[in-house]
């Protein structure tokens, strides 16, 4: 049988690398998927570029309309990025019933529900294996190896930035700018870093897994998103005093009002295997009522464990092109006539555990009133840890009384009282600074 054909939207790095791995391992690729897949087309702005990569045997223009026109092209692969061109682009591909493969976690967490009925109407595949955690198979682990399992919640790091930066926040005590221009240095971090230090990117990854878990559409638009642009080194130092990390998790929970989607920084106990993760590595722990917990670790960008997560794609799309469209995995692993209309929770409504740091006036009284406050949200709370502050400082400035910082751990309360109960704090004149709120997960 003559190989597959695919044509490629955008050969960057991941492109490239697509390429390169379908190239250097066809043999057993074609082995597996019962035919060759052949890279035929190519579209990218820089042909001169994009030619040096693919050599004179495939064709390379700079209209990415051309090749979804192209009768021999059974698959596209969509590695432009963004919401702009691309969501166009991957309608006209369905349109003319071609298979979409993609790496667009943003295009996918907020026009999905438009994307996956266009296909469905159309009876061709979109497969995004690339989109969540890069190399790790975490789509394909949710929607097809845990099929078995009412799924309880995920929690990942799914963005590798952040987590580079965490881990070089922790292991030398400096504060989330200077990593930050460092991570730019290197070449981690983006010049525009939005998107990840912003939280943005994991949402979007979370997005699409909290989708696939629990069987809802792709809303982005209610996620709950906070980045780590305010953490400062000293909370990472206490975190760890009191046996736990900080690290950026994307989470969804399902629960007996809806499910909650959200991103954040989170104190999770050292002891994790997940709390371990360090650098850019990625890494996902699901929750399954009769599995327990599974934990999925890897590269989570990068050019050739991207292009990992691509070619399972393309296999996956090339063994079932044939198949009755009906029984093929359903793009959200629920059909889609069974979609659940569970609510996503707002963030008032979630139930979690805090760490709090105030900076407080040291004198008598004071962590009374905090506490009683506490009693009167009906909070709980697990530790208390009062440490002399490092730097001095706060509303005014000026170190006129001596200062200390208080270090509260609580068990789970609902967010809502806890906002109530924050800014009732807030307001004592003893507290001196605006008062450092973190979520913790136990992830148990
Ligand atoms: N920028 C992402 C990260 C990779 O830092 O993990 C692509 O989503």
């Amino acid at each position: 049988m003559k190989p597959i054909q695919v044509g490629l939207l955008g050969i960057g790095v991941v492109g490239a690398g697509t390429f390169n791995v379908l190239k250097r391992n066809q043999e057993e690729i074609q082995r597996r998927a019962g035919r060759g897949i052949a890279i035929t087309m190519v579209a990218d702005l820089d042909v001169a570029r994009a030619t040096e990569i693919v050599g004179p045997d495939v064709k390379v223009v700079n209209d990415a309309r051309a090749v979804i026109a192209n009768p021999d092209i059974d698959i596209v692969i969509e590695l432009i990025g963004g919401y702009g061109i691309a969501k166009t682009l991957v309608l006209e591909a369905i349109a003319a019933g071609k298979h979409v493969v993609t790496a667009n976690k943003a295009l996918l967490a907020v026009h999905g529900t438009e994307i996956f009925a266009a296909a469905s109407a159309k009876g061709v595949m979109v497969a995004f294996e690339a989109a969540v955690a890069g190399g790790i198979p975490i789509i394909k682990a949710l929607r097809e190896g845990l099929t078995a399992n009412r799924i309880q919640w995920i929690a990942g790091i799914i963005n590798g930035t952040t987590n580079f930066i965490l881990s070089e926040m922790r292991d030398k005590g400096l504060d989330f700018s200077v990593v930050l221009k460092e991570a730019q240095r290197l070449g981690y971090a983006e010049a525009d870093p939005t998107f990840d230090i912003e939280g943005v990117d994991a949402a979007h990854k979370v997005t699409l897994m909290s989708a696939i878990a629990f069987g809802i559409p792709v809303q982005f638009d209610k996620a709950y998103v906070e980045g780590i642009t305010k953490l400062g080194a000293a909370d990472i130092k206490y975190a760890e005093q009191l046996g736990y990390r900080i690290k950026l998790l994307g989470i969804t929970k399902r629960t007996a009002k809806g499910v909650e989607l959200r991103v954040h920084p989170s104190l999770i106990p050292s002891k994790r295997l997940i709390a371990n993760v360090e650098g850019a590595m990625n890494a996902v722990v699901v929750n399954g009522d009769a599995v327990g917990n599974t934990l999925y670790y890897g590269k989570g960008a990068g050019s050739e464990p991207t292009a990992s997560a691509v070619i399972a794609d393309l296999v996956d799309v090339t063994r079932l092109h044939t198949a009755d469209a009906a029984q093929r995995v359903p793009h959200l692993a629920f059909q889609p006539g069974s979609m659940s209309d569970a609510p996503v929770l707002p963030m008032g409504d979630v139930v979690t555990s805090y760490y709090l740091r105030l900076r407080v006036a040291d004198q008598a009284g004071v962590l009374a009133k905090v506490t009683g406050i506490l009693a009167e949200a009906n909070i709980n709370i697990d530790a208390v840890l009062q440490r002399e502050a490092d730097e001095v400082g706060g509303e005014g400035g000026a170190a006129t009384v001596p200062q200390t910082d208080l270090i509260i751990l609580t068990h789970d309360c609902v967010e809502a009282n806890m906002n109530a109960a924050i800014a009732q704090m807030q307001a004592l004149p003893t507290v001196l600074a605006p008062i450092v709120r973190i979520r913790k997960e136990e992830l148990a």
